[in-house]
């Protein structure tokens, strides 16, 4: 169910109880460039930041805005204590329980915005979290911690590109 969300705008809560593992939802959308994905979502003209862009591989970023075909998953929240996780499968974004949520939580998952080793201090502040979890990192951004895997030649490792500050997720 869509409703009104404490985190952040509208949210996506559970109607039933849902088991760990669940695959509950499918984050739709219509496939993108980067490029293309760049242009509609500008954040460097956003007062605030604010998209419903996902990344599905290196070159296809999914765009889940209403408008282009976006269904409910859109609308799931970011938590940096998250009781969901997105999955790719086959090519397509699934979100999973990654424990049992009980009737009426929000559902969110880990958005783990890619870091790009340049202004990452001020990018973390234009990416603020407001989870509200005790463990809030305080940004959508990856844990600065975490070590970043990045396969050669990716774009990601260019330090202006915008393009990989999106929802990523567990690959299988
Ligand atoms: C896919 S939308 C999620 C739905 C959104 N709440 C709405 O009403 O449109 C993603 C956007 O929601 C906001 N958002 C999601 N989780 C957030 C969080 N934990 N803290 C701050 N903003 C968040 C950010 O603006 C992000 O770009
Ligand atoms: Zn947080």
């Amino acid at each position: 169910m869509v409703g009104p969300s404490h985190i952040h705008g509208r949210g996506v809560f559970a109607a039933r109880r849902i088991r760990r593992g669940t695959r509950i939802v499918e984050y739709k959308g219509e496939r993108i460039s980067n490029r293309e994905a760049d242009r509609r979502y500008d954040d460097t003209t956003m007062k605030r930041h604010h998209t419903f862009l996902f990344n599905l591989d290196k070159k296809t970023v999914v765009d889940g805005a209403i408008s282009a075909g976006g269904g409910d998953a859109s609308y799931i929240n970011h938590s940096c204590d998250p009781n969901c996780e997105a999955i790719i499968r086959a090519k397509r974004i699934y979100i999973h329980a990654k424990r049992t949520i009980e009737p009426g939580e929000e559902l969110a998952y880990d958005y783990q915005y890619e870091r790009t080793g340049k202004n990452d201090d001020k990018l973390e502040k234009f990416y603020f979290c407001k989870c509200g979890a005790l463990n809030c990192r305080g940004s959508i951004m990856k844990p600065a911690t975490k070590k970043l895997r990045r396969p050669s030649g990716s774009r990601s490792s260019r330090a202006t590109s915008r393009s990989k500050r999106r929802p990523v997720m567990t690959r299988s």
